[in-house]
């Protein structure tokens, strides 16, 4: 009966975790996605079409992401932090190096961009 209990318990506490990380997953990709579709924070949707969302005009600099799933995380903060590794001449901002997306808000973004078939 103790036992019964217990396991209860544990069961409910792993239930518990499990959903509330989903939740905190779900929070960051939406995080992400705003600041990639946001002017002044992000603003990736200048140059980048994504998930059939484009910018009209003259934008359109960069390639339309997708497949983005299968890319390793860290392969993507990468292209973030600092695109000149994987292109010296790539017009793409540093976003990370420049200071204008945090470590954190570059995690959202990749979060997000983990999300894109
Ligand atoms: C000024 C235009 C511009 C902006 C703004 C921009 N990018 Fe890019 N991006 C590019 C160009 C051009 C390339 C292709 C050349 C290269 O790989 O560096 C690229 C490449 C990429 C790639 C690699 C895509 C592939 O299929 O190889 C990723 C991922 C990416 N950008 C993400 C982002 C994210 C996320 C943001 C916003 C935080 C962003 N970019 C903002 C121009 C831009």
């Amino acid at each position: 009966m103790k036992l019964a209990k217990s396991l209860l318990i544990v069961t409910a506490i792993i239930g518990f975790m499990t959903s509330s990380s989903f939740a905190a997953e779900a929070e960051l990709v939406r995080e992400g996605e705003q600041i990639f579709m946001t002017k002044g924070a992000g603003n990736c949707l200048a140059c980048h079409a994504v998930n059939g969302k484009e910018i009209d005009g003259p934008g359109s600099l960069g390639p339309k992401l997708q497949y983005l799933s299968a890319w390793p995380e860290q392969a993507i903060y990468d292209k973030i932090y600092n695109p000149y590794t994987t292109n010296p001449i790539s017009v793409m901002p540093a976003f990370g190096i420049n200071g204008w997306l945090s470590d954190g808000e570059i995690k959202a973004v990749v979060a997000y961009l983990k999300t894109i078939k």
